[in-house]
């Protein structure tokens, strides 16, 4: 481990939302089939309508929880959401980013992982 301290952060916090796309045969599917894309262009433009400080909302590539998405994880907290809607969003936003509380309805558990398919 390290002794140097680390810089002061430069984003507070990040949104990674998965806009992945796979082909339409894929048995995962993606994200970008379940809406990803716009659902994560929704998400930046109300975060930043909201004015939160600190927050930036990027695109990501497969985080593998693909049969749960659209799948987001918001860092550091390592939170993980699906997102089906705008009223999803709006709740994230204003229950996670702005109070600082959980979804606890669109959050994704532990437990949820892929198949295995080894
Ligand atoms: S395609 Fe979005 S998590 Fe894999």
């Amino acid at each position: 481990m390290s002794d140097q301290s680390d810089p002061e952060l430069y984003f507070s916090t990040h949104v990674f939302c998965c806009t992945n796309q796979r082909d339409p045969s894929d048995p995962r599917g993606s994200c970008h089939a379940r809406g990803g894309v716009g659902l994560r262009n929704m998400f930046k433009k109300k975060a930043k309508s909201a004015g939160i400080e600190g927050v930036r909302v990027n695109a990501a590539g497969c985080l593998d929880r693909c049969e749960f998405g659209p799948a987001i994880v918001i860092y550091p907290e390592g939170i993980w959401y699906t997102m089906q809607n705008e009223a999803d969003v709006d709740e994230i936003i204003q229950t996670h980013l702005i109070e600082g509380g959980r979804v606890e309805r669109l959050m994704l558990k532990p437990d949820q992982v892929p198949p295995q398919t080894d």
